[in-house]
């Protein structure tokens, strides 16, 4: 939700900014809008629309050269996404300029008092209200910024990420965070603030993550921390380990079909040094030890989305391999019911952006009762694995996309893996039984990769269904979850009616949906070991053939039975019922994808939507 940048150096702070918009737009791209300190001078520029809609702005009046500057795009959160509620907002005399991400909770009171006090304020936004609490506060503190800054913080309620410039203070930006995010980019004589590395990939892999309520001032020689209060304060140093071409297209039409792409790699980067020399599993980055691990008596997952199906199949593992009762619960709903949470309880929060607001909440909930927090997530540095016990890297890299996909197989990964390192732990599973897992992990890029070379009947099936108004989707066992991404992911990117079912449910009334012609996806069990499942679903898909449904199979190469009753059939490479999701999601990703792109839609960025949800 809303992309941040800010900028103090020798270059021209407005490429700097726009570059850095480019890469962030995927958080948000209602509007977009620029401010620059040049000569004596603040200048600013926002439009409503994408970032293309400023760019074009520019082009007709371009702003003057600046080595200092902050750009703003824009999730809509308080007033509509137009030009006047559009980032940056200015104090009554032009003087400074604000970007935000958050929600400032305490606005209609703060926004009253401004008004009384004979502020004029322009826009319906909360952040407005900011602006002008610092044109009072900036005289106050003698023309320091960032202690304005920090009085300012003081009496804000709610979450925030604030970047500030102003014309009397030219060579600095400052910052501050309260459950939001900011990461500060440390260059050679210039310094850089922004929402994610992403934005300053292309100029420096050096990065401090910043602390909850923490204000930063950057200036071209260095970089100062404090709190809230202005004491110093401590914030981690780390080295970004992808570089800018990981954050680029590459020569794919969307971030998304590159990501699709990259599946078989990134799974293998979440397998990789994870089984030492002994064949043992080691989960370096657990920071709980064997012994906490072995008094946990139950575990629940939370999580939002595509996570929240991860985490419906991460159960499955977890309560097979470990023999320990597994819950999953949406994190939005989580902390509402009350749940029963212990020392014994193990709460595996599940984030690729690492900084969902419903989870980030949920979390600590879980943790204020006394449980441990294990984070899987996709982003070094994010708020969720800093908040939490224990975390567990998936090392996809980059998933810009608004649609989760990489980041979805390789969370499946990692909670295959912390299901089999509990197993060991606990000595639920015999060494030699957790080998032959990991070893069927390891296979899985390689079949990953052997979906993908066959994916163009499938896009050819998405483009003849582009009309379609509704589809269905049905799994069983560790397939339900499956057939619900599969669901998310077409609402997303097609606008259409999409719903995922557990199969054995239909006739409980979900048939009566079917219709003649009716698209219904199943998605097929391995056949071997007189799998029960296999043969169940079989049968539902026969019943909803028979009233006329088109059937859309995904089963095993060699799996023949479901010939005779499906209008088409798409093959995956055999797996262990357990780790089928790893091959049966893949084509149901292709096909949103293609059939969104036929439908002339977005893929990247959908309506709507931003990557990562940072309000509740
Ligand atoms: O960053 P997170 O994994 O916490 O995000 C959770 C959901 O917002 C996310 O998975 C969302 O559902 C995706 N757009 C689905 O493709």
């Amino acid at each position: 939700m809303c992309g941040i940048v800010g900028y103090v150096g020798p270059r021209s702070a407005l490429d700097v900014i726009i570059e850095g918009l480019r890469r962030l737009e995927y958080r948000g791209y209602d509007s977009a809008g620029v401010a620059l300190i040049a000569g004596g001078k603040l200048e600013s520029e926002r439009r409503a629309g994408k970032l293309a809609n400023l760019e074009a702005a520019l082009a007709e009046h371009p702003m003057s050269e600046a080595n200092t500057g902050i750009g703003h795009t824009r999730w809509a959160t308080h007033g509509a996404p137009t030009d006047r509620n559009a980032h940056p907002h200015l104090d009554c005399t032009g003087s400074l300029a604000v970007i935000h991400n958050g929600i400032i909770e305490n606005f209609a009171r703060l926004r009253a008092g401004l008004e009384e006090r004979g502020h004029e304020l322009t826009s319906d936004t909360d952040t407005e209200a900011v602006a002008h609490l610092l044109e009072e506060e900036f005289p106050a503190a003698d023309g320091d910024l960032a202690e304005a800054l920090r009085r300012v913080c003081r009496k804000l309620q709610g979450a925030f990420t604030l970047v500030v410039t102003h014309v009397d203070a030219p060579d600095v930006v400052v910052g501050a965070r309260r459950n939001s995010p900011l990461v500060v980019g440390r260059g050679d004589g210039e310094n850089f603030l922004a929402s994610d590395v992403s934005a300053f990939i292309a100029h420096t892999r050096e990065a401090v993550e910043l602390g909850q309520d923490q204000v930063v001032e950057i200036r071209r020689d260095g970089v100062t921390v404090t709190d809230f209060d202005g004491n110093p304060a401590t914030s981690r140093e780390y080295h970004v380990d992808w570089d800018a071409s990981a954050a680029e297209k590459g020569g794919y039409d969307w971030f998304m079909l590159k990501e699709i792409e990259e599946q078989p790699q990134a799974v293998a980067d979440t397998l990789l040094g994870r089984i030492d020399v002994a064949g043992r599993l080691s989960l370096d980055e657990m920071r709980l030890s064997d012994e906490e691990l072995r008094e946990i008596d139950k575990i629940i997952v939370i999580a939002c989305g595509t996570a929240f199906h991860a985490g419906l199949i991460a159960k499955y593992a977890i309560e097979h391999w470990t023999r320990i009762p597994c819950e999953v619960e949406l994190a939005s709903e989580f902390r509402y019911r009350d749940p029963i949470l212990d020392r014994q309880t193990l709460v595996i929060a599940i984030s690729q952006s690492g900084e969902t607001m419903d989870l980030l909440m949920a979390l600590r909930h879980a943790r204020d009762q006394g449980s441990r927090v294990l984070a899987i997530c996709n982003t070094n540095g994010s708020t969720i694995p800093r908040e939490s016990d224990a975390v567990l890297y998936t090392h996809a890299g980059p998933e810009v996309a608004v649609a989760s996909t990489k980041g979805f197989l390789t969370q499946l990964v990692a909670c295959y893996l912390v299901a089999l390192y509990l197993g060991q732990v606990r000595g639920t599973k015999w060494g030699d039984e957790i080998t032959s897992v990991v070893d069927d992990l390891r296979a899985m890029p390689g079949k990953i990769a052997q979906v993908l070379e066959g994916m163009e009947p499938v896009r050819e099936l998405a483009r003849e269904l582009c009309e379609e108004r509704s589809v269905l989707f049905l799994g069983r066992h560790v397939g339900y979850p499956v057939a619900l991404e599969g669901a998310l992911k077409l609402k997303e990117l097609a606008y259409i009616h999409a719903e995922g079912f557990a199969a054995g449910e239909l006739k409980h009334g979900p048939i009566a949906l079917i219709e003649n012609g009716l698209p219904v996806i199943a998605i097929v069990p391995p056949p071997r070991g007189r799998n029960i499942l296999h043969d169940k679903i079989v049968s539902n898909i026969q019943e909803v053939r028979a009233r006329g449904a088109r059937a859309i199979v995904i089963a095993e190469e060699g799996d023949t039975t479901v010939d005779a009753i499906a209008d088409h059939v798409i093959r995956i490479p055999s797996a262990p019922t357990l780790l089928q999701p790893l091959l049966s999601t893949v084509p149901l990703q292709v096909f949103a994808c293609e059939l969104a792109s036929a439908k002339g839609h977005d893929v990247d960025q959908p309506r709507n939507l931003a990557k990562s949800v940072t309000v509740e």
